[in-house]
């Protein structure tokens, strides 16, 4: 049995979506060093990489490829670990897809998947985990929402709409879930990783955001990692359908 199979040594585990690149890898890296087991979940195959990263540090890690917006992908992904990966005490829901279009000229499609992904996908994986972690006896859920869910999108309505639904999403779930399940999610500002530059910017404009941002940068993925981790962990345990803006000041909920 290589290591990837082995049962996580006592840990708790933790599902990370998104977890290829970008924040996701940096929440996978840093719940690795506060003790947790990694179950990584992306459509890219680079997340196999994150994982074996992870496991060369001794922290157990596996990579599954799997779409959130896929039910059946999730199902079977879950039903393919050994049974100590089913001490799932964890999951942050944070895969997501900004595609930029304006919103008369905006497919069905694209609305469709922004939608399926963003939302529904977080939705999916929270109700295919739940048992699991209500097996456990408690738990708790990260949900990635945005401050476009507050200010909106020029170029991304399907985008804010996925993301202040991700608002409703968590703290509905807080409520029926309580007390076994804690439900927040994070709000992040700009941040430095390709979903940005995805709009066509170059650093230099991306990085000149942080001026106008109080606390003078935009935002790096291991500043949003901490959030999450806080949230996930012990010290959040009387804290449950929160939001926490992770964003330098750009805009204070
Ligand atoms: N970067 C920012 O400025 C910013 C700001 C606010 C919120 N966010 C949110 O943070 C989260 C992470 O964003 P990021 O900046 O790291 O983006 P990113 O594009 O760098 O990474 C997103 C990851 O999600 C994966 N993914 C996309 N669709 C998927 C699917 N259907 N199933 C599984 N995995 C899928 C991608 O392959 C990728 O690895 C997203 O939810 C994003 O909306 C980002």
């Amino acid at each position: 049995m290589n290591r990837e199979e082995a049962s996580p040594e006592g840990r708790p585990v933790a599902v990370v979506t998104g977890a290829a690149k970008g924040i996701g890898r940096a929440i996978a890296e840093r719940l690795g060093s506060d003790g947790w087991a990694l179950v990584l979940w992306d459509v890219l195959g680079e997340g196999a990489a994150v994982a074996a990263r992870l496991r060369e540090q001794d922290i157990p890690a596996r990579f599954e490829q799997v779409d959130v917006s896929d039910e059946e992908a999730i199902l079977a992904a879950i039903s393919s670990w050994p049974v100590g990966w089913r001490k799932v005490r964890g999951l942050v829901n944070n895969a997501g897809i900004f595609p930029r279009s304006e919103a008369l000229s905006m497919s069905s499609a694209v609305w469709n998947r922004v939608l399926a992904v963003n939302l529904t996908g977080a939705f999916l994986c929270s109700r295919a985990l739940a048992p699991l972690i209500l097996a456990q006896g408690q738990g708790a859920i990260v949900n990635l929402a945005s401050g476009r869910a507050y200010a909106g999108a020029k170029l991304g309505c399907a985008y804010a709409a996925s993301k202040a639904g991700i608002l409703g999403l968590t703290r509905s779930l807080a409520l029926e879930w309580a007390p076994a399940i804690r439900v927040n999610c994070v709000v992040p500002g700009v941040t430095d990783t390709d979903q940005p530059r995805e709009a066509g910017i170059d650093d230099a404009t991306l990085y000149a955001r942080g001026a106008s941002i109080p606390l003078g940068r935009i935002g790096r993925p291991d500043d949003v990692a901490k959030g999450v981790a806080f949230l996930l962990g012990p010290d959040a345990e009387y804290i449950t359908g929160q939001a926490l803006f992770i964003n330098g000041g750009a805009l204070m909920g």
